[in-house]
Parts: C-alpha cells; structure tokens; sequence
C-alpha cells in the first residue's frame, strides 16, 4: 500500500498531504500527482466539518475517497473468485489491518458456515528494508501495534475468524509451516514490497495455495517496490498475472494453474 506512510491525522485534526514514506522516480507515482494536493485539501475539510467520530465509521462512502474504495472493491472481486475453492486467506503485511478485516468481514457475510479463517502475518516492528532498499522505504513507515489491532479485532468480535501471527516474514515460514502443517489457502495477498520478504512468502505459500487460488500482489509493476517483481519474475516466470483497471493497488493477481 503506497498510498501513505503511517496514519494521518485522525477526526477534527487537520493535516497537509502527508510525506510519503517511499521513493518516487516518477512514473506510476507521477499518473495522479495532479490530485494528491486537492485531494488532501479536501480531507482537510472534511476533518473540519465537526462530524462524529461514529458517522466516519457508519457512513464511510460519504467520507473515503474513490481510489480506497476502489482498493476494497478488488479485495472483494478477489475473494468473490475464490468463493467455494477450498482453504483460508493469508494476508502477509497487515499494517493496522483495513485488508485483513475487509477479508474477514467478507468470511462473515459469503461463508457464515464454512471453516475459513483469515491469517494475517506481519512482526509489527514496520518496514525495515534492506541496505540494497533502503532509498525505495523509510525505514519504520507502517508501523502499528499488534495490541491495537488485537483490541480492534476483538471489538468487532471478529477473533474467531481473524488470526494474528507476529514473525518475521523473511525467513520464518518453515518453523511456522511446521508446527501448523495443515494450512491450505485459497487466497494469498502479498503487501510487503521488499524483495527478501515477497520472495520468502512466494517459496513458502505457493504450494500451499489451492490451484484456481488467487496470489494478490499489492506492488508489482510499481516503481516503489521494484524488490516485488523482481521475486515474480525469479520464482513464478511465464504465468499470466491480471490486473483490476478500476484501482491502482493491489497492481496484480495471479490464479494458480490446475496441474495437467
Ligand atoms: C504496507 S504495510 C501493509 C498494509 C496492509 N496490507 C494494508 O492493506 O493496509 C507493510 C507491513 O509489512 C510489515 N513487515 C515489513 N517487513 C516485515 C517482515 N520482515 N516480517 C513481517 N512483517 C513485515 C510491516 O510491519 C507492515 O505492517
């Protein structure tokens, strides 16, 4: 998710467009630059309006912008798809957890009797890129607290179907493989960038993912997360990757082949 580094200013506090939290060279960031002023004067606004904190909640369409709900129309194309397929969703990167729970409200409402749960996996310390990375990210952009996001899930009553797992996604999938052996999943979402961490994802879910399952990548082709398609391209060559013309992010989606 590029849209923004960190949380901004929360109700009745105004905020300028905030810094972003990655580098920009100027070509997908550049498509939309014309809206990024306009847009964050028009949050301004809004946050000036004096609205109760519950109208942001109950009545978000008035007040999210078109390029967020377009973000969570995909996630809600994506799971469509995999509706029947068998297996839970994973997402890997959780942040303060708007995917995940998108995801689990989804579960809720298309499969009140299935088994499927969603896993979020993320070691909630934020980004920490590389040295090789480190001019694409701000190191400790998107960082959240696992409390907080454990008390958000567990105010919706959504903590039999959502699942938090604090590791380190570049290198702790087998230790946790291990212990759980059973995972299967149907749907995979990828939102990390940083090229050791989709790559370790990638060699550990993909043979845990359903053929007809969806891999959902939130950054490939993206000028701020180069390390993304890199791993594509080095683990999953020659497959066909979707894309959805109604968002910028998620960028792609790959549906697992049928063996044969
Ligand atoms: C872009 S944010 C995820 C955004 C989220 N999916 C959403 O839709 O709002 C990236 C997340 O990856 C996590 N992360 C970065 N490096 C990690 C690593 N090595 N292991 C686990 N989590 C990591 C960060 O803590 C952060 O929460």
């Amino acid at each position: 998710m590029t849209q923004a580094k960190n949380s901004h200013a929360s109700a009745g506090q105004l905020s300028q467009a905030p810094e972003r939290g990655y580098r920009r060279i100027g070509f997908e960031t550049r498509k939309f630059e014309q809206r990024r002023e306009p847009y964050w004067q028009g949050v301004n606004e809004i946050l000036g309006m004096g609205y109760d904190p519950a109208d942001l909640i109950h009545h978000f369409p008035a007040f999210t912008g078109h390029v967020a709900l377009g973000r969570f129309l995909a996630l809600y194309e994506v799971y469509k798809q995999t509706l029947g397929l068998m297996g839970h969703i994973a997402e890997a990167g959780v942040f303060k957890g708007s995917s995940m729970l998108m995801f689990a409200k989804l579960t809720k409402l298309f499969e009140p009797e299935s088994l499927t749960q969603v896993h979020g996996f993320d070691w909630f310390k934020g980004n920490h890129p590389d040295d090789n990375e480190k001019h694409l990210v701000d190191d400790n952009s998107y960082f959240e607290s696992k409390e907080r996001l454990e008390a958000l899930i567990k105010a919706q009553q959504l903590d039999n179907v959502a699942m938090l797992h604090e590791l380190d996604l570049s290198k702790d999938l087998p230790a946790f493989f291990d212990q759980y052996a059973h995972l299967q999943f149907k749907l995979v979402f990828l939102d990390c960038g940083l090229y050791k961490v989709v790559h370790h994802c990638i060699e550990h879910f993909w043979e845990r993912l359903t053929p007809g399952g969806i891999l959902l990548l939130d950054n490939i082709n993206h000028e701020t997360a180069p390390g993304e398609t890199q791993a594509v391209r080095e683990l999953l060559p020659g497959l066909q990757i979707r894309t959805f013309p109604f968002t910028q992010q998620p960028t792609g989606y790959i549906v697992k082949p049928m063996v044969g």
